[in-house]
């Protein structure tokens, strides 16, 4: 099922995801639910809490722009090593419409659970590695505008709030539409 992504700046994105006890049918559900919202909205990465889930649950696939790649699920992910620095101009489903350049680690190497539950341990470089990281910090309720100059940030910030009433008064002129259309049955 498709789900509705919580934009930022919203108080759920703040938080710190909870562990997950062993991968259920619920799990694996949610998980189906992140990767079918994912690829609906065209992003390459989502994390649990974008859906208002607050369990350390990520999906991520770079194929469209990285050779290679598939789906991969990641449960309780823990970044056991990181190597290098780089820069990488990135965007996030939370914060439409935005892109800015952010500095992380050049490699990874990530452990987690996969879909089925089973550990596994993962390198990562390139996109791969800048989406671990920033999905990694979703889980403890960091965004890549937190690492912005503040400056930055609040301009975003203007920009988000004024999408969010653009979409409400959307939401309600839509509401409004249908109530007319009912009236005129
Ligand atoms: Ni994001």
């Amino acid at each position: 099922m498709i789900r509705e992504i919580v934009i930022w700046p919203d108080p759920i994105l703040k938080q710190v995801a909870k562990s997950v006890d062993g991968v259920d049918d619920t799990i694996q559900r949610l998980l189906d639910d992140m990767s079918e919202t994912m690829y609906a909205a065209d992003g390459v990465g989502l994390a649990a809490p974008q859906i208002a889930e607050g369990h350390r649950c990520i999906v991520i696939d770079t194929s469209p722009r990285q050779e290679g790649q598939k789906l991969i699920h990641l449960v309780n992910p823990e970044i056991v090593k990181t190597e290098g620095v780089t820069t990488y101009t990135e965007g996030c489903l939370s914060v439409p419409g935005e892109a800015e350049e952010v500095e992380r680690a050049a490699k990874v190497w990530v452990r987690a659970l996969d879909y089925f539950g089973k550990a596994y341990e993962l390198e990562c470089e390139g996109l791969l590695s800048i989406a671990v990281q920033h999905e990694c910090d979703h889980l403890d309720g960091t965004l890549f505008v937190d690492h912005l100059s503040s400056l930055k940030r609040e301009i975003i910030r203007r920009r988000m709030k004024r999408l969010k009433e653009e979409r409400a008064s959307d939401r309600a002129e839509s509401i409004r539409t249908a109530a007319q259309h009912k009236s005129a049955l």
